[in-house]
């Protein structure tokens, strides 16, 4: 949630270090902050609000320290505040440090500090680590000399924590080190042309160097402008492991869009390639994937499949669920992360377990990987983010390639995680009763995605005109069907998400169980009414909303009969294959969600209280 970053090295590191906050903003934007040694003691410049103002603060108090360490919020202990910023230093000033997760057992460490004298500036339980890195300090033999003082009092702090951390501290004893570590929160470190980087996201790393090492749980790093030593917290040596980071810096940046989620909304063909690229089979029947760790033998001993995630991720799941069910006919269960991983359900022994998470970082699937791999399953990951800990820590799984998702409102990792769905949808069908030539006719509607996806695309003028005449609306339904009703609480979310209107996605039919009451001339409703089976339903339902004069924005298929004067909207999609529907769906209602945002002059990129990976409980 919080985005980290520290440089050491031979330039300035201030500037680096706000250049980095900047594109980690994303990850929290309450407040940002950075420390670094000046004149013999450490110096923190932190503000609540953006990055901007701190880059102000920073540029008329110019820092000339070659290392230094810099953090953006997103609160968890602790209001908005200057005080409750990071850095946090320690009461003797001797220690700054950054923080990215939850000290569980805070209060404790607390209680123990003020009783051995300690001070607390702010209610961070930040604070409390990095006064505790203070209290072990003073305890380590001397003549040791600070280096490997403040390296072993972060490894003994560390052993007390409960909870998630990824961090970074500098020590007014040890000039010129950074000493830096993780648990269940990301950690990445940046090897560059004599010099390192530590952050929590690659993004912060590419404009400087491609060459990273990924930290896993219970790593410490220690740096000096020279050198780098990893080792674990019961002192063991790490050999790191160096890898690329594939994306470049203009993947991070908005070129010559107003947002970012604009930019990745009209991304998606691109995207939508990327994740088939190499997928097919020669014969272009089926998928194939390169890195599920299992044989067409172990599939085809699965008789059913469990799905764990979050937010849109779990929507993109609700639609893979649809697909394997309709085409592989296998039972499939899918669960919030947060709520599996404490619901004890039984899964029985041939059941797959997929998470799907863009970030690889969102802390509940996380912990549904875990919980599904303590129980003896085999986990697969449909995830973004190569290096990410759930990349790791599954036993294979699907990488989207879409690059890197800066908007905190998913878009091209959602239809991402559609097309990979209706993929292994395919994959199992083939492996099943689906037939050599449907196999040919998915694969070509599947390939034929990204240009039905332009046609949409190319209605934003028109989409745009819609969202202006709705966009003082303070409620919204999303209605849809079938595989279309993922889409509909997808709808909801963005909505609700970067509008700040509130929005609800049901099943058409569903409508009149409840959230019919809600509707009136001010409640418009977003109807996915596709050609097909239930269109006349769908309509029926669109009869019962304008019955009690809700106005609708009917998403159609092109050609289909809505009834004269029914509809106050219509926004065409292409026909398409069942499997491909949902892709070309969502994107009217993205659209449509990111023009309400914007003419209601929301901050589309940073949505209040949000942020882009949760990493904490
Ligand atoms: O990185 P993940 O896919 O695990 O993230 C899951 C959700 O936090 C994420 O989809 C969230 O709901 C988005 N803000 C939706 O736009």
């Amino acid at each position: 949630m919080c985005g980290i970053i520290a440089y050491i090295g031979k330039h300035r590191a201030a500037p680096i270090i706000v250049e980095g906050l900047k594109r980690l903003e994303y990850r929290g934007y309450d407040s940002a902050g950075l420390a670094a040694q000046q004149n013999g003691r450490l110096v923190v410049i932190k503000k609540a609000g953006r990055v901007d103002r701190l880059a102000q603060e920073e540029a008329e108090h110019p820092l000339s320290a070659t290392s230094g360490i810099g953090h953006t919020r997103w609160a968890t202990h602790g209001a908005v505040t200057d005080a409750n910023a990071h850095p946090h230093l320690s009461s003797d000033g001797k220690f700054a440090l950054i923080h990215n997760g939850v000290i569980e057992n805070y209060a404790q460490m607390k209680t123990f500090l003020l009783g051995k004298g300690f001070t607390f500036k702010s209610e961070t339980d930040t604070e409390v680590l990095c006064n505790l890195i203070a209290y072990h300090y003073a305890k380590e033999d001397a003549a040791a000399g600070p280096s490997v003082r403040f390296l072993e009092s972060v490894r003994k702090t560390l052993r007390h924590v409960e909870g998630t951390y990824g961090i970074a501290a500098l020590c007014v004893e040890a000039p010129n080190e950074i000493v830096a570590a993780r648990k269940a929160s990301p950690l990445i470190l940046g090897v560059g042309e004599a010099e390192y980087l530590i952050a929590s996201d690659a993004s912060a790393l590419v404009g400087r160097t491609q060459n990273v090492v990924y930290l896993k749980d219970g790593e410490i790093v220690h740096l000096t402008p020279k050198a780098f030593t990893i080792t674990t917290l019961d002192q063991a040596d790490v050999s790191p492991v160096m890898d690329r980071i594939t994306w470049s810096v203009a993947d991070a940046e908005l070129g010559t869009y107003e947002h970012f989620m604009e930019k990745e909304i009209f991304e998606q063909p691109l995207a939508l390639e990327n994740s088939m690229r190499g997928r097919f089979s020669e014969d272009g029947s089926t998928a194939q994937f390169g890195g599920l760790n299992l044989t067409a033998g172990d599939f085809a001993q699965v008789d059913r499949f469990m799905f764990c995630a979050c937010g849109s991720a779990w929507h993109a799941c609700l639609v893979a669920e649809h697909l394997i069910e309709r085409f592989a006919r296998l039972p499939v269960e899918v669960d919030y992360a947060s709520e599996f991983r404490y619901r004890n359900s039984p899964l029985g022994r041939s059941t797959l377990f997929f998470v799907m998470s863009q970030s690889g970082e969102t802390i509940d699937t996380l912990a549904a990987l875990r919980e599904a791999k303590r129980k003896g399953y085999r986990v697969l990951a449909i995830n973004n983010s190569v290096g990410s800990t759930i990349a790791r820590e599954s036993d294979g799984g699907i990488f989207q390639h879409v690059g890197p998702e800066i908007g905190v409102a998913s878009t091209k990792a959602f239809t991402s995680q559609l097309m990979i769905g209706a993929m292994v949808a395919l994959y199992v069908a083939r492996m099943r009763d689906m037939s050599f030539a449907d196999g040919v006719q998915y694969v070509n509607a599947l390939k034929g995605a990204p240009d039905l996806v332009r046609r949409v695309l190319a209605q934003a003028p028109h989409i745009r005109d819609i969202a202006r005449r709705y966009a003082a609306s303070s409620d919204f339904l999303f209605l849809g069907r079938l595989s279309l009703f993922p889409i509909a609480l997808e709808g909801a979310l963005k909505l609700k998400e970067i509008s700040y209107i509130h929005a609800e996605g049901y099943p058409a039919a569903e409508m009149k169980h409840g959230p019919i009451a809600l509707i009136s001339e001010k409640c418009p409703s977003v109807v996915l009414a596709p050609k097909g089976e239930l269109f006349n339903k769908i309509v029926s339902s669109i009869q019962e909303l304008k019955a009690r004069k809700g106005p609708i924005i009917a998403v159609t298929t092109e050609g289909s009969e809505i009834p004269a004067g029914l509809a106050d909207a219509v926004i065409s999609i292409p026909d398409c294959h069942e499997a491909v529907l949902p892709i070309v769906a969502a994107i009217p209602v993205q659209l449509l969600s990111y023009y309400i945002a914007v003419e209601r002059g929301c901050d589309v990129d940073k949505p209040r209280n949000l942020a882009k990976s949760v990493t904490v409980e």
